[in-house]
C-alpha cells in the first residue's frame, strides 16, 4: 500500500518528519492535535522549553506545559527534539540582566541544563544544545553568554548536557547556515574544534528559515552536508518554512512546493540527514507573519488545516525515497539479478 501521511510515508523510510509543537493548542484544537500526530513522527516544542518560559525565576522551573508535550508524543510514538538550552533570545529576565562573574554564569548555565536536560533524561532523542552561536560573519555572536562566559560556554554547555542526558544525541543549530557562505564556514570550524576538544556533539542543526525569493541552493545545502558528514556529524533540517509574500498566488504556491520537495531531496539523499522538521503545523498558527511584515503562508497546510502543494511534493517525494529503498515495491525498478 502507498503511503497516504507524511508520518507513513517517513516512517516506511526510516526517516524522521517533524513538526514545532504548542501544547496549549493540544486541547483548543483537535484538528491540531490530530494533524500533528496524524501526519509526524517527530515534534520539537517551538517555545516551551527556552529558558524563559520553563525557568521563569533563579529558583522556579515551570515544566508543566512541555511535560504535557513530552506525554503527547509518547502516547502517539512520536521523537521528541528539546529545543533549546543555551540561546541568546527568550532568555529568562533574571537571567539575562545580571552583571555576574564568568564563575557565576557559568554555574547558573550548568544548573540550567541539568535541570531541563535532566528531567527529561532518555526521552529527548536530540537536544539544540546551543542556539544561534555564530554572527553573520562566521565569527562567534556577541551573545550574553559569550560576554558572562567567554567562548569556552559552548564547551561546558555540551557537556553538561551530555552528562544531564547522555542518551541524546547533541546538536548545535543556527539559521542562515544552510548553504556554503561565511556563516556555514563559521559552523563548520566551530564544530572542528569542539570535536578536537573531544566535546561530546553529534549533530548541526540547519533552521531553514526561507523566502521565496531569497533561499540557500539545495544543491549547496546537500555540499553543505556532506562536508558536515565528513566531520562525524549528524545533520538535520530544523525548522523549515518557506515564506512568500501577500497576497500569494497558485504559482507562488507551487514554486513553493517545489522549493520544499527539493530541500527534503537534499536530506534524503545525504546519509547523514536523519530529520526534517517544519517549524509549525498549519498556516494558522505560524511565527511568520507576526516576525517578517508581509509575508505568510508558510507551512504545508493552510490555516484550515488543508494540504498545499507543498505537502503534497512532501509527500511524493517520501514515498518515492521509500520505493528506492525497497526494491521490487510500487514505482520502484526490479533488483539487479
Ligand atoms: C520562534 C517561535 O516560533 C515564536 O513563537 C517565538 O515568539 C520566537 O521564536 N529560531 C529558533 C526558534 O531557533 O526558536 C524561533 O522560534 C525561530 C527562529
Amino acid at each position: 500500500m502507498i503511503p497516504n501521511t507524511l508520518r507513513a510515508a517517513a516512517d516506511a523510510r526510516g526517516f524522521r518528519i517533524g513538526a514545532a509543537a504548542d501544547p496549549g493548542l493540544l486541547e483548543m484544537e483537535p484538528e491540531y492535535a490530530s494533524t500533528l500526530c496524524g501526519q509526524f513522527n517527530m515534534l520539537t516544542p517551538e517555545n516551551v522549553m527556552k529558558s524563559g518560559p520553563i525557568h521563569p525565576a533563579s529558583d522556579r522551573y515551570e515544566f508543566g506545559p512541555a511535560d504535557a508535550l513530552m506525554r503527547f508524543a509518547r502516547r502517539h510514538d512520536m521523537q521528541v527534539r528539546g529545543h533549546t538550552l543555551v540561546w541568546h533570545n527568550q532568555m529568562a529576565d533574571w537571567l539575562s540582566h545580571r552583571s555576574w562573574t564568568p564563575g557565576e554564569w557559568r554555574s547558573r548555565m550548568e544548573e540550567h541544563i541539568a535541570a531541563v536536560a535532566g528531567r527529561y533524561a532518555g526521552q529527548i532523542a536530540a537536544w539544540d544544545v546551543v542556539n544561534e552561536a555564530i554572527a553573520d560573519d562566521g565569527s562567534l555572536r556577541a551573545s550574553p553568554w559569550l560576554k558572562g562566559i567567554g567562548p569556552t560556554y559552548l564547551e561546558s554547555a555540551f557537556r553538561a548536557a551530555h552528562q544531564a542526558d547522555p542518551a541524546a544525541r547533541l546538536f548545535y543549530n543556527d539559521y542562515g547556515a544552510e548553504g556554503l557562505g561565511a556563516k556555514s564556514d563559521g559552523v563548520l570550524h566551530l564544530v572542528r574544534k569542539l570535536l578536537d576538544r573531544d566535546v561530546p556533539i553529534h549533530g548541526v542543526g540547519l533552521q531553514m528559515h526561507v523566502e521565496l525569493n531569497d533561499y540557500p541552493l539545495p544543491g549547496q545545502v546537500a555540499d553543505n552536508m556532506e562536508r558536515l558528514g565528513r566531520l562525524g556529524l549528524e545533520v538535520q533540517i530544523t525548522e523549515l518554512d518557506v515564506r512568500l509574500p501577500q497576497p500569494c498566488s497558485t504559482a507562488a504556491l507551487e514554486r513553493q512546493a517545489q522549493l520544499y520537495g527539493d530541500i527534503l531531496d537534499a536530506g534524503l539523499a545525504a546519509p547523514n540527514c536523519t530529520a526534517l522538521t517544519l517549524w509549525g503545523v498549519s498556516d494558522r498558527h505560524s511565527w511568520v507573519p507576526g516576525f517578517f511584515h508581509g509575508w505568510d503562508h508558510a507551512l504545508v497546510f493552510d490555516a484550515e488545516y488543508r494540504p498545499k502543494p507543498a505537502y503534497h511534493a512532501l509527500l511524493k517525494r517520501l514515498v518515492q525515497a521509500g520505493c528506492k529503498d525497497r526494491p521490487g515495491e510500487q514505482g520502484a525498478s526490479p533488483p539487479p539479478s
